[in-house]
């Protein structure tokens, strides 16, 4: 399995030889701290070079860039290409192979695209995408947006990205300065070139992705916890490609189960009908849709506890601090932590007078969920939309952003568009449905087929001072490793249970 590291900055010093070069290098570094001290040596040599290129000698910085390009590119690295590295040796501890290519060769600063042929064999020998680049305000520059293109203009790329795994990295001058903005535009354009999206891991806690803050040349190996997120980014990308691909000689041996949780609606149920209306005359018999309407459920507000969750508990646990029985949540733990993959599903229609909406109270009380170690992890999940046309609430991209929180892996949002009562993109929908409940079979696969001693994915409580205190004294207390080790006594039987080889 390969993972193909993309950097996408005119900036970028590695190219051809260098490449290969930078992939072995990579492959040399024992440790962490062999990897910072590799990074801070190669970013500085972009110092060295932009200044022996005449960056002091008093001309214009254009004249500076052409000097540049007589570089061998086999040295250096831009800021963003320090970030991949760092991504790309995340990768090579979880024993992915690994392959760089730098964007500017292909789309250079000015006239005709080049090379093309051998960028798209690149991208055809690959089996996951690690893309990197500077955030240009608060965005992707032009080159990512270049390769974006290729990929969607030219069919062979899109037949062999569709299931890919994809995740992003992106490098801008400031805090704030758009890293989260640009990998979300990114991360729902790969997916909606069907492409599988994975964030940072949970070291990091599973956010959007690498976000690291540089602006200079050779200022990107000084922002420790942004490399941090990259290496994460890596590792996670590199794990969930991985056991995708370990999982094709086994097959499950029951249904993978799908909950749609409905959470907005019209009072005559128009969302409900039309999701059981798909299931009834188009669902797969190896799926198991377990449809449940939220949407006259009563769902307490997060009161934003200091402790979250209650306490460490087995998966089975409900842990919130809200305990009346009429709420939600108490009632239907169990039914949230069993399944393999989720629809967060929404009816929204332009009046909203008439609609019941419990979207964001659901999000937010599924807040003890993630902190309780991602009892929703590695499931496959997408929003299941159906808007009317001009509604613009923008709702998938929301569920989108909250729901890769929980260490999930996100697919193409399936979003049905109803105009004067009639969906007038249904047969793309279904599709769309039919390819999730096909994915979510292979993600379940995948995430059972793990060795569940090294599937402890804990929830690591960065800027809560109260909650790693606590964390401190549970470890010392050994309810920490009672918890794991009772997980992974259960999950154990449940892959004895649910997964034979084909
Ligand atoms: C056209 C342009 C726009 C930029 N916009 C932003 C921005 O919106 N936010 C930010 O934090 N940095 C911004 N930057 C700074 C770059 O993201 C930053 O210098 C980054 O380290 C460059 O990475 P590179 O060395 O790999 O090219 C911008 C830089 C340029 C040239």
């Amino acid at each position: 399995m390969k993972v193909l590291g993309i950097s996408g900055s005119l900036r970028n010093a590695r190219y051809g030889a260098g490449s290969e070069q930078l992939a072995q290098e990579l492959q040399n570094l024992s440790s962490e701290t062999a990897l910072t001290e590799f990074l801070q040596s190669q970013t500085r040599m972009c110092v060295e070079d932009v200044i022996s290129a005449g960056l002091n000698d008093d001309i214009p910085f254009d004249q500076v860039y052409e000097n540049l390009q007589s570089r061998s590119g086999d040295k250096g690295l831009s800021n963003s290409e320090a970030a991949l590295a760092a991504g790309l040796w995340g990768a090579i501890q979880e024993g992915a192979d690994i392959e760089h290519v730098g964007l500017a060769p292909y789309f250079p600063m000015n006239g005709k695209k080049r090379h093309l042929k051998q960028l798209k064999k690149i991208i055809m020998e690959s089996d996951a995408f690690l893309v990197s680049g500077p955030v240009y305000f608060g965005d992707r520059g032009s080159l990512i947006q270049a390769f974006i293109e290729f990929i969607s203009n030219d069919s062979d790329l899109k037949a062999h990205c569709f299931g890919k795994v994809y995740a992003g990295i992106a490098v801008g001058a400031k805090r704030n300065g758009g890293q989260e903005t640009q990998l979300i535009y990114q991360l729902i354009d790969m997916c909606n070139l069907n492409m599988l999206a994975v964030g940072n891991s949970h070291k990091t806690s599973a956010q959007y992705g690498g976000t690291v803050m540089a602006g200079d040349v050779g200022t990107a190996w000084s922002d420790q916890y942004g490399l941090e997120t990259s290496i994460g980014t890596g590792k996670r990308l590199a794990q969930v490609a991985l056991s995708r691909e370990a999982c094709q000689s086994l097959s499950l041996k029951d249904r993978a189960k799908i909950g749609i949780w409905l959470v907005q609606d019209s009072s005559d149920h128009r969302g409900l009908a039309k999701i059981n209306e798909w299931i009834d005359e188009h669902g797969r018999n190896d799926v198991d849709y377990q449809v449940l309407d939220l949407t006259h459920q009563e769902i307490y507000r997060c009161i934003a506890c200091d402790l979250c969750p209650t306490h460490h508990a087995p998966a089975d646990e409900y842990a919130c601090i809200i305990k009346t029985g009429k709420d939600f949540f108490v009632r239907h733990h169990a039914d949230l932590v069993s399944v393999d993959a989720i629809l967060l599903a929404a009816y929204s229609p332009i009046d909203r007078q008439d609609v019941t909406s419990v979207y964001q109270q659901f999000m937010e009380r599924s807040r003890y969920l993630r902190r309780g170690n991602y009892l929703l992890g590695d499931r496959l999940v997408a929003p299941l939309v159906i808007t009317e046309l001009n509604a613009n609430q923008n709702l998938h991209i929301r569920m989108l952003t909250s729901l890769i929180r929980h260490h999930t892996i996100v697919h193409h949002p399936l979003i049905a568009v109803e105009n004067e009562g009639e969906i007038i993109n249904e047969s793309f929908l279904l599709d769309q449905l039919d390819n999730f409940a096909r994915e979510a079979i292979e993600i379940t696969k995948s995430r059972l087929s793990r060795d569940p001693q090294h599937s402890d994915t804990w929830y690591n409580p960065i800027g809560y001072l109260i909650s790693n205190e606590r964390n401190q004294e549970d470890r010392r207390q050994g309810v920490l490793t009672k918890v794991f080790d009772e997980h992974q006594v259960v999950l154990t039987k449940e892959k004895s249970r649910r997964i034979a080889a084909k």
